[in-house]
């Protein structure tokens, strides 16, 4: 536990360094694998223990480092019903059930984001949903080239590029290198002082491209939240025969919000969008969703596997989702989604998206007000990016990242880090429902001690 001006939080991390941490939370194991077990009952009462105490404690209003949200209760108690299932997606035979739902899920999802005739496929997250997405791309442009990808690979591909803004996740470049496009494929784009991509810019790019696979926007930057001018990018990407992609991995919850839904204006333009219900959405990992204006953009993963699909099954509506995905055997993960639609409604996730956005902005005034601070940047969802000012200017970017260090060691406090140029910065990345503004003002005081004291031991130890 953690008292902080007379508040008591469960506490952000366990106290100490990491190898202490780690080895103690192993050691309560024990360092064999037993030859007579302990009992069920036993066994889950010392996992609860371990993971209570050397665990992430999302639910303290002062852990605000990452898009990890503390999931809501109804989506864990769903989670368990899901696993306690054990049904696959993969095939009719593996869990009617499960397609069902998640055929209901997808349909939801995909008229929220502007499809009416949408399809779409769950995955263990938005790096997979944006690989799956960029898979497609990659075949639809080698199938426009009259090269047949998944026969020969991309070797005949002349020239491929991807472009995305300079602010995109870097599971863009990653899903390029494994789609064997390579890396040097992505073409980065710059973004404006708001941080969205410069559609002229993207222009510019395309103008002399040879195979140009997909234009990826993000709507919701991971940092900044910034969301880039869809509208405009889908017009480009169109112009040049490029599929468009939208991570929305972070931003998709904003059209919960009757608020922050036009911000995503044009998203439903995209050949292709990720949405992680595990960020906006409250939904425990993973809850990923690769949306699809049609399900034949699936094509390129169709399979009909003698053992699990065969043709004259599939005819005879024995089919499963095996043809959608990278993955055979896959968890029902819709099924948490599905009762949290239920349970909550769009209107009152909206609510929650809300008050996250309204503290953001809260966040935000009060960095801006505050001399030890500086606020980096505007607030567009539910992150704030700022810095804390050390006396001495040369110190700066070290006591940042000192001071970050410092609140993980004592576990009060778990604060986001990235950089802004080359100036080390900390983050707030607010997604939990349950902070108010006073929860806000006492992590502000955290931040501002756990500065000072770091600048001191700085100074001290003859860093300056
Ligand atoms: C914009 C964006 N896209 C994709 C991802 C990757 O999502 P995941 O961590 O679920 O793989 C993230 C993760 O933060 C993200 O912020």
């Amino acid at each position: 536990m953690n008292s902080c001006g007379g508040v008591v939080h469960p506490r952000s991390l366990p106290p100490g360094r990491p190898a202490h941490v780690l080895a103690a939370a192993a050691g309560s194991l024990g360092d064999q694998l037993p030859e007579h077990g302990i009992g069920q009952e036993q066994a889950l009462r010392r996992l609860a223990d371990v993971l209570e105490t050397y665990g992430v404690g999302l639910r303290s209003p002062y852990s605000a480092a990452h898009l990890q949200p503390p999931p809501l209760a109804v989506a864990v108690l769903a989670d368990a019903l899901a696993s306690a299932s054990n049904a696959s997606l993969d095939t009719y035979d593996s869990g009617p059930a499960a397609i069902a739902v998640e055929r209901w899920v997808v349909a939801r999802l995909a008229t929220l984001a502007g499809y009416p005739s949408g399809d779409g496929v769950f995955t263990p997250g938005g790096t997979i949903s944006n690989l799956t997405a960029l898979l497609l791309a990659r075949d639809a442009a080698a199938a426009r080239h009259g090269v047949d990808v998944r026969l020969d690979g991309v070797a005949e591909l002349v020239e491929p590029t991807v472009y995305c803004s300079e602010l995109a996740h870097f599971s863009v470049q990653r899903a390029c290198a494994t789609l064997g496009i390579g890396e040097n494929a992505v073409r980065p784009i710059e973004v404006d002082s708001s941080f969205r991509m410069e559609p002229s810019s993207l222009a510019r790019a395309l103008r002399h491209a040879s195979t140009p696979v997909a234009v990826v926007a993000t709507a919701g930057t991971t940092d900044f939240g910034s969301i880039d001018p869809l509208r405009e990018v889908a017009e480009i990407a169109a112009a040049h025969g490029a599929w468009f992609h939208v991570d929305a991995a972070y931003g998709f919850g904003a059209l919960f919000s009757t608020r922050l839904a036009p911000l995503l204006d044009g998203l439903e333009l995209a050949d292709s969008i990720t949405a992680d219900l595990h960020k906006i959405g409250w939904q425990p990992a993973a809850a990923s969703a690769l949306l699809v204006r049609s399900a034949a953009a699936f094509e390129p993963l169709n399979r009909s596997v003698a053992y699990l699909n065969p043709e004259d099954d599939r005819t005879a509506g024995y089919d499963g989702l095996l043809g959608r995905s990278l993955q055979t055997t896959r968890r029902p993960d819709a099924v948490k989604v599905a009762a949290t639609l239920l349970a909550f409604g769009r209107e009152g996730l909206g609510q929650l998206v809300d008050h996250c956005h309204s503290l953001a902005q809260h966040a935000a005034a009060l960095l801006a007000e505050d001399p030890a601070f500086e606020l980096i940047g505007g607030v567009t969802l539910t992150t704030v990016v700022f810095r804390y000012t050390a006396s001495d200017p040369e110190l700066t970017d070290a006591v940042n990242a000192e001071l970050r260090r410092h609140l993980m060691r004592t576990g009060v406090a778990l604060v986001g880090r990235t950089e802004v140029g080359k100036a080390t910065c900390l983050k707030f990345t607010l997604l939990n429902p349950k902070t108010t503004p006073d929860d806000l003002v006492r992590l502000l005081g955290l931040v501002r001690h756990a500065g000072a004291v770091t600048e001191e031991m700085l100074r001290q130890e003859g860093v300056a």
